[in-house]
């Protein structure tokens, strides 16, 4: 079956994905001021190269000619996000020439009939507000409403569809507890906090722009579209006849993705993570009607999916695992150490967590490929997990694959083109198992692909190369890769047989 067979749901959207601090540059033109991104790139040792978000791909100065590539590509959508540092700087006041680019954004988008696919936190806290404690602080979850609110009022006029958090996992473990992103701290307790303030910044965010959008008339079927995107992945037992692994991987699927969706689509945090975390003061955090705002209905959930993990319990023994664990684990050092608690370095050394006590939670390579990441190639996972979502949670909005993608080691050929068949098969494959998952039954209504440019992949600089468009980080000269190219054609045949 070609992909455009699938059974693709009437107006699905065919979209991509940028974020602000990846793309964007410009980091202290027209009142933006520092985000911790841009901090935390001038700590030595932070990301590799000492490379930094301050030029990035100079989207800032090249979005009407982005917008014009995104047309040609045939997008029904772009997401990207706004930059808090950019738009309310040290959350003081609000900066009309930060608001006034997304403005100008917007309208070109909706020139070119793209639907502007907001999202309002992309992991760039304004530093000033980090220095108050970030996310650690529960004040930081009403000054994102504020924040939101700045948004809201300027782009609410044009911009429909609304993402809170981007992946709060990664602005919450894996930047305070891990280490790995901005800010950089290693405390468990600062992590499960961070993750509960930023599930509160969403619940107010949502009654905020709720409230916002009645005021405006905006109702009914003009209803604005409000959602999360969470990063959601399979926790495979690496033997499941094995009780060791299938606690382990019960504890990282508690951690990882249950820990973000359950207080969104149950309005709890689930049982046996309180108990896991109990050391951790996660349960101490929660005040009287939190969970009431952060499970406000929402109309859409993003997934972002990469990668499934097969997760043990055990040490890894051989000294050839070590080998190729070092390798798969090494591109996934971030989620690890969100689990190890422990600096990200030697990865394939099996570790011990604060949230998992005494035991090992380690992931055996499989006999499969990997991408620049290091994360396993397994299509079928997505597949999975989108059954499984539907299955476990009856209650869940409509989904959309928010991101979807991979890194490679991209080389500029004879011709001048990228011929990058490796992510071309990714993305094909993926999309597949989202058709297959929608032919078993699955709602889910968009694509996103991860991502339209290469850009500043956060703690791996401009090293690892996402995009479907090249970027020639010296001259910012754009080339369409062949990724890029079937994807447009995929779109276009789609839309064909519509
Ligand atoms: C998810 C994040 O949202 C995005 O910012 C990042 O670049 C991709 N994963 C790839 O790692």
């Amino acid at each position: 079956m070609t992909l455009a067979e699938h059974p693709w749901p009437a107006g699905f959207i065919w979209g991509s994905a940028t974020a602000a601090a990846q793309i964007e540059g410009a980091a202290h033109e027209e009142g933006k001021e520092d985000s911790i991104w841009d901090h935390f790139a001038r700590i030595p040792g932070a990301v590799a190269n000492g490379d930094t978000p301050e030029v990035a791909v100079d989207h800032y100065h090249h979005m009407p000619a982005d917008v014009a590539l995104m047309k040609e590509l045939g997008l029904g959508s772009y997401r990207f996000s706004t930059s808090w540092a950019r738009v309310k700087p040290g959350d003081r006041f609000v900066n009309q020439k930060g608001l006034a680019f997304y403005s100008r954004l917007v309208d070109e988008l909706l020139g070119a009939d793209i639907l502007p696919w907001l999202t309002l936190y992309h992991w760039d806290l304004p530093q000033a507000l980090e220095e108050r404690g970030g996310w650690t602080n529960r004040d930081t979850a009403y000054r994102f409403a504020d924040y939101a609110e700045a948004v809201y009022e300027a782009l609410g006029d044009r911009v429909t569809h609304w993402t809170t958090f981007n992946e709060p996992l990664c602005s919450s473990l894996i930047a305070y507890t891990s280490g790995e992103h901005a800010p950089g701290l290693r405390d468990p307790r600062a992590g499960l906090a961070a993750a509960h303030h930023q599930h509160l910044g969403h619940g107010l965010a949502v009654e905020r722009l709720r409230d916002l959008g009645a005021a405006r008339g905006k109702t009914g079927a003009s209803a604005d579209q409000l959602g999360i995107t969470l990063n959601l992945t399979t926790a495979v037992p690496n033997d499941p006849t094995d009780p060791v692994d299938v606690e382990a991987a019960r504890r990282i699927d508690a951690l990882w993705n249950r820990m973000y969706l359950e207080p969104i689509v149950l309005g709890a945090y689930p049982a046996d993570l309180l108990q896991d975390v109990r050391e951790y003061g996660l349960a101490e955090l929660v005040q009287p009607g939190d969970l009431d705002l952060v499970s406000l209905p929402i109309d859409f959930l993003g997934v972002n999916h990469y990668h499934d993990d097969n997760v043990s319990g055990h040490p890894l023994l051989a000294a050839s695992d070590h080998t190729r664990a070092g390798d798969h684990t090494g591109g996934t050092a971030a989620v690890i150490a969100a689990v190890t608690a422990e600096p990200a370095e030697p990865t394939s050394r099996p570790k011990r967590s604060p949230f998992v006590g005494s035991e090992y939670v380690t992931f055996p390579p499989r006999e499969l490929t990997h991408t620049a990441m290091g994360w396993e190639v397994n299509p079928v996972g997505l597949q999975q997990l989108l059954v499984r979502l539907a299955a476990e949670y009856p209650g869940l909005p409509p989904l959309y694959i928010t991101e979807n993608g991979a890194a490679y080691d991209d080389e500029v050929s004879a011709d001048g083109l990228i011929h990058d068949g490796e992510r071309t098969e990714y993305i094909r494959s993926h999309i597949d198992a989202v058709g297959r998952a929608i032919a078993d039954g699955v709602d889910v209504r968009g694509y996103f692909v991860w991502s339209l440019l290469d850009n500043f992949e956060w703690a791996w600089g401009y090293d690892k190369r996402f995009g479907i468009v090249r970027v020639d980080y010296k001259t910012q000269v754009r080339t369409v890769k062949d990724s890029g190219l079937a994807y447009a054609r995929l779109i276009e045949a789609v839309r064909d047989r519509a």
